[in-house]
């Protein structure tokens, strides 16, 4: 009896699904048949033809980060010249609030979503949150687990391989003519200038660049490590108190980014010390300050953080999405390279 009421609610089910696939908005109303030979008009909602001027959504971790200010003014461009209607916002470094920027975007039926996130720890619940509302999203900058993204098969992440820049960035010592042995004491003695540990990129450049001096087989002593939150005032600051603490004995300023470097260099010049003569400094990122600096001889070296390479990528990744694309587990990250930036190249790099 119990079978027989299933097989009878099941019937039912069916109907009401087929009844369901009737009242679909693009069946033609019946009076409004197209005559035999007009071409059929184009089928609205198609995945593989998105909306030209689709409307896209971009959330920012911080309008104040100097990087970012360069790549999300490459994303409104890049966007804009497609025709699309875009709106990026600042998450002013508070996950709470970008959550809700999220959820807004939502609730206005945004095709796409565009995310740099706040917090790498909060990239479960970002990719639960767009994965409920079916919005294809591209991730930015940081990077989150394979695992995590694995849930959603219309999420990717443009951005670069972390641990390449931390490698260049001990090459540009190791490329020094003592390898940054200044004092010719048989071992490199820095300070790290870190961003946002909880970020990837802070965490790999810190442990690569050292790693690329330790497999050089050149001994290395950490003198200092600080976190800089990737600002370049905290940079000035780290540098001025390490720099009265530990004096000549400094010989490596390594920086996470350029922007600490540049407040590195502030410190380094009022402290009277002259790069490339008795300090090494380098950054990541190629911002125009640091190209400057770079060609000046007042920063050893730098990482070309290729932000319009990364905005384009990210753009092209959102119009596969929009045009119905899903990835498979761990095919989810799109790495752009970084490019090591020194004095010999540094004019190929500035505007
Ligand atoms: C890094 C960049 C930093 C900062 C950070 C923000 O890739 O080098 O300058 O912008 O991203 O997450």
């Amino acid at each position: 009896m119990k079978k027989i009421f299933a097989l009878a609610l099941c019937a039912v089910m069916m109907l009401s699904v087929l009844a369901g696939c009737g009242g679909n908005k693009n069946d033609a109303p019946a009076d409004n048949t197209p005559a035999q030979n007009e071409p059929a008009a184009p089928a609205e909602n198609t995945p593989d033809a998105p909306e030209a001027g689709g409307t896209i959504g971009v959330c920012i971790y911080q309008f104040t980060d100097a990087f970012m200010t360069t790549y999300r003014n490459a994303l409104q461009e890049i966007l804009e010249g497609k025709g699309y209607q875009v709106t990026v916002v600042d998450g002013a470094n508070d996950q709470a609030k970008q959550n809700e920027q999220i959820n807004t975007f939502i609730t206005q039926g945004v095709d796409a979503l565009i995310i740099n996130p706040v917090m790498t720890s909060a990239a479960d619940q970002i990719i639960s949150t767009v994965k409920n509302a079916g919005i294809p999203t591209v991730l930015i900058n940081r990077e989150p687990t394979a695992e995590q993204m694995a849930v959603y098969d219309k999420l990717v992440y443009v951005g670069c391989d972390a641990a390449q820049s931390g490698t260049f960035q001990g090459e540009l010592i190791l490329d020094t003519a003592n390898k940054g042995d200044i004092n010719g004491d048989g071992k490199v003695s820095y300070i790290m200038v870190q961003g946002d540990p909880e970020n990837i990129d802070a965490q790999l450049r810190t442990e690569y660049s050292v790693k690329a001096l330790k497999d050089a087989g050149v001994e290395v002593e950490e003198l200092n490590l600080t976190r800089g939150d990737w600002m370049r005032e905290r940079g000035q600051e780290i540098v001025a108190n390490d720099l009265a603490q530990f004096g000549a004995q400094v010989e490596v300023v390594f920086c996470n980014n350029d922007d600490m470097a540049i407040g590195a260099l502030q410190s380094i010049q009022a402290a009277g010390r002259k790069v490339n003569e008795d300090i090494y400094l380098v950054g990541v990122d190629a911002l125009d300050a640091a190209l400057n600096e770079v060609s000046n001889g007042n920063m050893t070296g730098t990482v070309l953080n290729d932000a319009v390479g990364q905005a384009t990528a990210a753009v092209e990744q959102m119009e596969l999405l929009l045009g119905g694309k899903t990835y498979a587990s761990g095919e989810q990250s799109v790495y752009v390279d970084y490019v090591k930036v020194t004095p010999d190249n540094v004019k190929d790099f500035m505007g």
